[in-house]
């Protein structure tokens, strides 16, 4: 891929974004009708039962239909049960995107998402301009396989559009935690793009498109590819997962004291998380119960009960040893229980295996997504809790680290951001 900044003419242009339009210090205000002509303006709305589905929290399937509006409250991805495959991607802007520059490739990738959740192909006039690549019809046929693009913005985004005094108090970068072993090349980025498909094709050519048509303005800075079981229910250290989760509506942002432009998002904390799975499968299988604080056949707590059944952390065995380990994963993870929803976090994540590492290990686990109001008060003080001491991280390494904010969603004619860039 090109450089960031190789594009001919990317700042002088006539189009949207460029810096002739924009009055000093504002970014031009960039128009779709500019963009596409009167030709976009007519985009419909899919509808049908998904209002519903965008709702559940669960992941069941079966009532979702293959294609998920992108319009609407929140950005699709959030609320939406998982597909069986994603691609995340990180990016940074070049170095000479500006405001004006930036607000527009938002605007491109906002129309193309639009689209091809649809199941269309991008507008040809939506290519970057100067560009001289074009879609192919790689996606002709396949259907849009309940297709979502979310998009979010790093702590490192704010500053390269001169945006630094919007960018919000809960979207520091994370704190170093004990034992991480992060890899900067696949940490942090100014852009996030969530690629939720349940056609691994439809995401890898996704990803393509929207790295396409950040040419010139930025550059893929990571990827990671992740699976779902297909009932979605299992980890790969067999353990059924996200029992726990909370209603997810309450991860997402509400006024007052959030900037509009993030009023129905969210932040995201994504965290790559090393399996040693060869490890594991050597414990005995009342080790790796109590390591979790959950039985592995059906997820029930090691206090009793079933899967729902609340995990009861003061029941004690008749000699008085805690039936849930101090250690055990459940306890540490458990927010407690006056914390409010600022120490909400419902986890929707995706497990990756890319192969074998030099040592012939596993190079596989979690792609860990937690979405919340405040990582300050959800994640950060949960992973220190965890790093501390929980028994599950010793068959744990983490690998990369990244945090989003992921702005409220759109309607017909806006993109995403649009209230932070033109505000
Ligand atoms: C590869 C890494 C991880 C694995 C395999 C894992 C697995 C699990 C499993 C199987 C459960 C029990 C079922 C459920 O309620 O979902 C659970 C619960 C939970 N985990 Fe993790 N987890 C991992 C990392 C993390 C991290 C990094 C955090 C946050 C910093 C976290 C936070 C939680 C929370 C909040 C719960 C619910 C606790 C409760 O209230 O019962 N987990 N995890």
């Amino acid at each position: 891929m090109p450089g960031a900044d190789e594009r001919p003419g990317a700042a002088g242009g006539e189009g949207p974004g460029s810096r002739a339009h924009a009055p000093a210090g504002r970014p031009p205000r960039v128009s779709r009708r500019a963009l596409f002509g009167s030709a976009a303006g007519g985009l419909t709305v899919v509808a049908g039962g998904a209002a519903a589905a965008a709702l559940r929290s669960g992941d069941d399937r079966s009532i979702a239909p293959a294609t998920i509006p992108f319009h609407g409250l929140h950005q699709a991805g959030i609320l939406t049960p998982r597909q069986s495959q994603v691609r995340l991607a990180a990016f940074d802007l070049g170095a000479r995107t500006d405001r004006g520059r930036a607000a527009a490739l938002l605007l491109r990738w906002t129309a193309a998402a639009e689209r091809l959740t649809r199941g269309e192909s991008p507008d040809p006039r939506n290519e970057p301009p100067g560009s001289r690549a074009a879609e192919t019809g790689v996606l002709a046929g396949t259907g849009p396989a309940r297709l979502t693009v979310t998009f979010g913005l790093g702590p490192g985004f704010f500053d390269r559009p001169g945006l630094t005094r919007h960018r919000p108090a809960a979207l520091a970068p994370l704190p170093a935690f004990p034992d991480d072993r992060l890899d900067p090349a696949r940490s942090s980025g100014h852009l996030l793009v969530q690629i939720g498909a349940d056609d691994s094709f439809v995401a890898a050519h996704v990803l393509r498109t929207l790295q396409r048509l950040a040419q010139g303005e930025a550059r893929l800075r990571w990827t990671m590819t992740g699976f779902t079981a297909a009932d979605g229910r299992r980890n790969l250290m067999g353990q059924i997962d996200g029992t726990n989760n909370p209603d997810p509506r309450r991860a997402l942002l509400s006024a007052p004291g959030v900037p509009a432009w993030l009023v129905g998002g969210s932040y995201v904390v994504i965290r790559r998380i090393r399996m040693l799975l060869d490890h594991w499968d050597t414990l005995p299988a009342a080790h790796r119960e109590q390591a979790l604080g959950r039985r592995a056949a059906d997820g029930a707590p090691l206090s009793g009960g079933d899967e729902r059944t609340p995990v009861d952390l003061a029941a004690v065995r008749p000699d008085g040893v805690p039936m849930v380990a101090a250690n055990a994963h459940v306890r540490l993870a458990a927010p407690a229980a006056d914390a409010g929803d600022g120490a909400v976090m419902f986890r929707r994540g995706w497990s990756y295996h890319d192969g074998v590492r030099a040592d012939g290990t596993p190079d596989a686990g979690l792609l860990f997504l937690a979405w919340q109001r405040d990582p300050r008060t959800a994640f950060v003080p949960v992973q220190r809790r965890l790093a501390r001491g929980d028994a599950l991280s010793r068959y744990l390494v983490h690998e990369a680290s990244a945090v989003f904010a992921v702005p409220g969603g759109v309607s017909p004619g806006e993109y995403v951001a649009q209230g932070l860039m033109e505000g």
